[in-house]
C-alpha cells in the first residue's frame, strides 16, 4: 500500500490506473478504523480494482464545543488494517494542504443539510460537504462510499453530488453493528462499560417505534415511546424521529422513509437509524 500525503502523487497514481482502464473507489474516514470502515473498504474492493482510503480528521465538520482535540488519531493501526485489507493507496492529506491559508470557500447543503443533526450541530454539515467536494476532486474517483450510520450525511453528499454534478457515484453501505445491536462507531470508545450496557437502547428504541409505526400504530406516539426509552436508560435525547428518507423533511406517504435518531450519554453523542419497512407486516 502507497502512503500519499502530496497532491500531486496522488493524481499521478490515480492517473496511471486510469490509463490502465481501471476503475477507482474512494473510502473517505477520519479514522480510527473499525469493522463499520473495513465493510466500506470491502464494498469497495468489490465495486473497483483500486481502493483509495483517505484518513483526514477534519477541523471544519467540529464544533467549538465538540470533541476534536480527543478524537481517536490511530494512524499506525489504521494504516496496518488498510494494508491487510489490500487497499492500494492511503491518502493522509496534511491540514495545510486541505486548508491552506486564505481558504474561505464553504459549502452549504441547504434543507437536507439544515435539518436534524444540522440544527443541532450548527456548520457540521457545511464541513463534512466543503471536505467530500475536496476528497472527491482530489481523488476523482469512480465511486465513494459512505456507511449509511451516518444516513444524513449520506443524503447530504447525495444532494450535493447531485446539485454539483459532479462525476461520481456514491454507495451507501449498510451499518455495521455489535452483537447486541449497538451501530459501530469510534466515538463508542468513549463510553464507559456501565454506558455501554446501557447504549444498547439506541437501537432498542427506534426497533421498537419501526414496528409500531409498521404495525400502523401512530407515528408520534410510537417515537414518544422511544424517547421514553432513551430517557429511562439514561440518555439525553437531541432527537427521534421519522423523515423523508431523502430529504429528511416530513414523511410522504408512498415514499421511503427513515427512523433516525441522536442522543447523548456521559458525554458522548451517538446517532443510529433504520429504515421504515412498512412491508414488514403487510
Ligand atoms: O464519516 C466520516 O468519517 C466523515 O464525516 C467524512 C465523510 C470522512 C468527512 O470528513
Amino acid at each position: 500500500m502507497q502512503t500519499v500525503r502530496q497532491l500531486d502523487a496522488l493524481r499521478g497514481a490515480v492517473a496511471t490506473w486510469r490509463a490502465a482502464g481501471e476503475r477507482v473507489a474512494l473510502v473517505p474516514t477520519m479514522g480510527a478504523l473499525h469493522d463499520g470502515h473495513m465493510a466500506l473498504v470491502e464494498a469497495a474492493r468489490r465495486a473497483a480494482q483500486r481502493v483509495v482510503v483517505s484518513i483526514f480528521v477534519n477541523p471544519k465538520q467540529f464544533g467549538a464545543n465538540e470533541d476534536l482535540a480527543k478524537y481517536p488519531r490511530k494512524e499506525l493501526a489504521d494504516s496496518r488494517m488498510l494494508a491487510a485489507a489490500g487497499v492500494e493507496l492511503l491518502w493522509l492529506p496534511p491540514v495545510e494542504l486541505m486548508y491552506p491559508d486564505g481558504f474561505v470557500t464553504n459549502v452549504a447543503v441547504r434543507g437536507v443539510g439544515e435539518v436534524l443533526d444540522g440544527a443541532h450541530r450548527p456548520g457540521h454539515f457545511d464541513g463534512v460537504a466543503t471536505v467530500v467536494t475536496k476528497l472527491l476532486n482530489q481523488v476523482r474517483p469512480d465511486i465513494a462510499l459512505f456507511g449509511e450510520k451516518d444516513w444524513q450525511q449520506l443524503a447530504v453528499i447525495r444532494r450535493l453530488v447531485a446539485d454539483l454534478d459532479l462525476d461520481v457515484e456514491i454507495l451507501g453501505v449498510p451499518t455495521q453493528r455489535e452483537d447486541d445491536g449497538l451501530a459501530l462507531s469510534s466515538r463508542n470508545a468513549y463510553l464507559i462499560p456501565e454506558e455501554r450496557t446501557r447504549a444498547v437502547a439506541l437501537p432498542r428504541a427506534l426497533g421498537v417505534a419501526e414496528r409500531a409505526i409498521a404495525r400502523g400504530g401512530d407515528a408520534e406516539t410510537a417515537l414518544a415511546q422511544a424517547r421514553e426509552m432513551l430517557v429511562t436508560a439514561g440518555f439525553e435525547v437531541d432527537y427521534v424521529t421519522l423523515a423523508d428518507a431523502e430529504t429528511l423533511g416530513d414523511p410522504i406517504e408512498g415514499r421511503p422513509m427513515r427512523l433516525l435518531a441522536a442522543a447523548r450519554i456521559g458525554g458522548t453523542r451517538l446517532i443510529d437509524n433504520i429504515p421504515l419497512n412498512t412491508n414488514d407486516y403487510g
